[in-house]
């Protein structure tokens, strides 16, 4: 199966599509619900327990929506429930953590120059510290703290940036940003899975029985449901993050999460502020801006790769020593030093490159045996490296690096 990091690829890009597709569903109708539910009106006509109303015109008709809290008095013959776009979110951003950062994981999981793990260690303290996360954060909502919305959403934040810290120590940056991610994208489908869902249940059986629901139930949901609120905008970043070299491969990427989570918290509040028709606080965007400046600042900060000396004293695990042994390595090494390390260097020399893009490092033969699965799909099975083939790479020297990853394939 010398193509199997090619039909792997694609399942990642087609879980990665779906993922996309359910989390755009997910976010959209929780922006939809969060701006109706704060533009809703009194009206003088508004049946027996119903809050409030809208009016709104989309797609060619007018739509008059009223909001019952906590529920109408007798249940509706058709009732849809929002909750698909939660769980297909979480299930396949779960089966895109596996494929790209468990089963890629010696690539994209681990750094070795941080902390010397076996894949399992990793993958284990991955999936055990997202459970983890999610138990804190729960344990707390449901404690005293439940009572105080601010103060615990303070304490939410120290967590995440106790877990980042937590995380740069044994991942890698990329994964340390994404793990963040995972963490609150777990709690928000987790608010809707094991809070949200099961209160409006008891309420909904209430209704059948003909007995008035209990109005806790709805205060416990909305709590869990602000949270969510509030998390949609860092939980977008943290997700996009590894396409943001310059805060994953920053030594304060965890920082850098914690004040882009600051933003998004602003940014949110902003618009729940205007909303629900009150003077939007422009203060809010005003300390978005400052935060990006200060993320701006931060990220210049030298960046700390593991030196040339470093690398290549570090022993290569068997899988990466079967590229470095496999026939037609010295001709790869050469070609992709000279083809590839202008810019995938520790100190790039290429003009407008300042980081090694991606943090991809293709400078030395240990550096090459260790990329070799993206030095096959990035520059020997596609062109897609080097960018417009800048450095004006051969239809040769692809065929030799297909060869040298299938040679080493088969003696695998
Ligand atoms: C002109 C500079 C330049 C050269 C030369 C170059 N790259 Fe890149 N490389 C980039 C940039 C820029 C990116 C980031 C692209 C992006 O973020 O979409 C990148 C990204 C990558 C990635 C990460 C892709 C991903 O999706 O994570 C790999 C792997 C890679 N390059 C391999 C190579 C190899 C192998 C060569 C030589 C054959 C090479 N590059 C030559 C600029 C270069």
């Amino acid at each position: 199966m010398q193509d199997f990091p090619l039909i792997w690829d694609w399942i990642g890009f087609a879980i990665r599509w779906l993922h996309v597709i359910t989390a755009m569903a997910w976010i959209g109708s929780s922006f939809y619900f969060i701006a109706l539910d704060l533009g809703l009106r009194k009206a003088p006509d508004l049946p027996a327990g119903a809050q409030g109303e809208e009016w709104q015109v989309h797609g060619g008709g007018f739509y008059h929506i009223r909001k019952y809290n906590v529920a109408p008095a007798a249940m509706p013959e058709h009732l849809i429930w929002f909750k698909w776009e939660s769980y297909s979110t979480w299930l396949s951003g779960a089966a895109l953590l596996m494929v790209v950062y468990w089963l890629g994981g010696d690539l994209f999981l681990l750094d070795p120059a941080k902390a010397d793990l076996a894949l399992w260690q990793g993958v284990a303290l991955s999936a055990g510290s997202l459970t983890l996360g999610w138990l804190i954060y729960d344990r707390l909502c449901k404690s005293r703290l439940g009572n105080h919305p601010t103060a615990l959403m303070i304490l939410l934040f120290i967590l995440l940036l106790a877990m980042g810290y937590g995380y740069d120590q044994i991942f890698s940056g990329r994964a340390t940003l994404l793990h963040l991610g995972a963490f609150t994208a777990t709690i928000m489908t987790g608010n809707v899975f094991f809070i949200i869902m099961p209160n409006q249940r008891i309420v909904v059986a209430d209704l059948q029985a003909g007995r008035t629901p209990d109005a806790k139930y709805g205060k416990i949901a909305k709590l869990r449901s602000t949270h969510n609120n509030y998390l949609t905008l860092p939980v977008v970043f943290l997700m996009l993050s590894n396409h943001a070299p310059l805060a994953f491969s920053s030594p304060y990427n965890w920082v850098i999460a914690g004040l882009v989570f600051l933003m998004g918290v602003s940014i949110r509040h902003f618009f729940n502020t205007k909303h629900a028709g009150k003077p939007a606080p422009h203060w809010a965007l005003a300390i978005a801006a400052f935060l990006l400046i200060a993320v701006m600042w931060i990220s210049t900060a030298p960046l700390n790769y593991e030196s040339l000396e470093a690398s290549e004293a570090r022993a290569l695990s068997t899988q990466e020593q079967l590229f470095a042994q496999a026939e037609g390595f010295e001709t790869v090494a050469d070609i992709t030093m000279g083809r590839c390390s202008m810019c995938h260097a520790r100190e790039p020399a290429f003009d407008g490159i300042h980081r090694a893009p991606r943090g991809v490092l293709l400078e030395t033969p240990a550096d090459i045996a260790r990329a070799a699965k993206v030095i096959y799909l990035q520059a020997g099975v596609t062109n897609a490296m080097p960018p417009a083939n800048a450095s004006f790479m051969e239809a040769e020297e692809r065929l030799a690096i297909i060869r040298w990853y299938r040679a080493a394939q088969a003696g695998s």
